[in-house]
């Protein structure tokens, strides 16, 4: 089963409630939040309050996508904030399964994200820690990007890496994901795509969100 994540960094930021009831109208699975610290990545977004608000007025699973160095420190906050899972970047963190036990410690689920040019062997001994592995297929920082085909190569190998040890973990990918390239990720084996322009730039967000899902590669033969 395909699961389809929106993400809000391509939401208006003041209608945020608005917006994210859209989407879970429309029929997304999870909702992607993109925190973001100026640091890790060249941009800012939201932290905890603003987590914290929005859970309020959904029932939609929160996703949250930390691109922020040294993650640790906020991690309780992000979790009483209301996040059902957190994803932290292996290249923030220096102990990075420090930093997985302590989401987990917070009743949350853990996922590791790794940027477009690191190479998937970060994550051989931590795969079998984490209930998402989160593969980005933009530079991360900023929505309407275009995703980035060496990508594909790297989510067969994840898909190759967690069928070996049984794993059941979601394999995520993030960035430049629209009906084309949604087929071809879904086609390497993902199964939790994030969307944000793609979803938030459509006319009819239901339809646009059946297409990510059933996107079949043999369509754009
Ligand atoms: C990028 C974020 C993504 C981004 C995706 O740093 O992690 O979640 O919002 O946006 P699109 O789908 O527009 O590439
Ligand atoms: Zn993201």
């Amino acid at each position: 089963m395909i699961l389809i994540a929106p993400s809000i960094l391509s939401a208006d930021f003041a209608c945020l409630k608005e917006d994210i009831q859209k989407v879970e109208r429309a029929g997304a699975d999870w909702l992607h939040i993109d925190v973001m610290d100026g640091q890790f990545v060249p941009n800012l977004t939201l932290g905890p309050p603003v987590v914290a608000a929005i859970r309020k007025y959904t029932n939609l699973f929160f996703d949250v996508h930390l691109m922020i160095e040294r993650p640790e420190g906020l991690i309780p906050d992000f979790a009483r904030a209301g996040a059902e899972l957190i994803a932290v970047h292996a290249e923030a963190c220096h102990h990075l399964h420090r930093v997985i036990s302590m989401i987990k410690e917070q009743g949350v689920k853990a996922g590791v994200a790794i940027n477009p040019h690191t190479p998937v062997n970060v994550l051989e001994n931590i795969l079998e820690e984490v209930d998402l592995i989160l593969l980005m297929s933009v530079n991360p920082g900023f929505g309407g990007q275009q995703f980035i085909p060496k990508v594909i190569e790297k989510i067969k190998q994840v898909r190759a890496m967690l069928d070996s040890c049984n794993s059941r973990a979601y394999l995520q990918v993030d960035g430049g994901i629209n009906d084309i390239t949604a087929a071809q990720v879904i086609e390497a084996g993902c199964n939790v795509l994030v969307s944000g322009s793609y979803i938030f730039g459509a006319r009819d967000m239901s339809q646009a969100i059946n297409t990510l899902r059933e996107a079949n590669p043999l369509d754009h033969l």
